[in-house]
């Protein structure tokens, strides 16, 4: 099976901690409320909000509705989030700039109340 990242079996190698990820489900179609979804996921080096995003998406779960057509570099501002590390204060992101510690706890939410599926909001 092919996907985003590449290959089945291509998977990137573990290089610490794994990160623990709060995201926040809602599709209005079908759900009555939203709720918050956990996901454990392997540390790679140089993973970024986006990268872990992309990580959930190929490996672990295909419903997770995120922007992934993206420029990556901090320009778009596609993969805007609302973001909290660690317990600290909850902050509105650009996912693709801000790297992630091995082993640390991020809270993901959609950047704005317009959501169209989980994180993706419109503009
Ligand atoms: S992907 Fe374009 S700013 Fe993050």
């Amino acid at each position: 099976m092919s996907h985003i990242l590449g290959e089945a079996g291509a998977h990137p190698e573990e290089t610490g901690e794994p990160i623990t990820a709060d995201i926040y489900r809602f599709d209005p179609s079908i759900d009555a409320k939203p709720r918050m979804e956990r996901y454990t996921v392997p540390y790679c080096n140089r993973m970024s909000v986006f990268t872990l995003l992309r990580e959930i998406y190929a490996y672990q779960d295909q419903t997770l509705g995120f922007r992934n057509q993206q420029c990556g570099r901090g320009i778009c501002a596609t993969c805007r989030v609302r973001l909290q590390v660690d317990g600290g204060k909850e902050r509105s992101v650009k996912g693709c700039t801000i790297p992630l510690e091995p082993g640390s706890h991020v809270v993901i939410k959609p950047h704005s109340d317009n959501v169209i599926r989980d994180i993706v909001v419109a503009f």
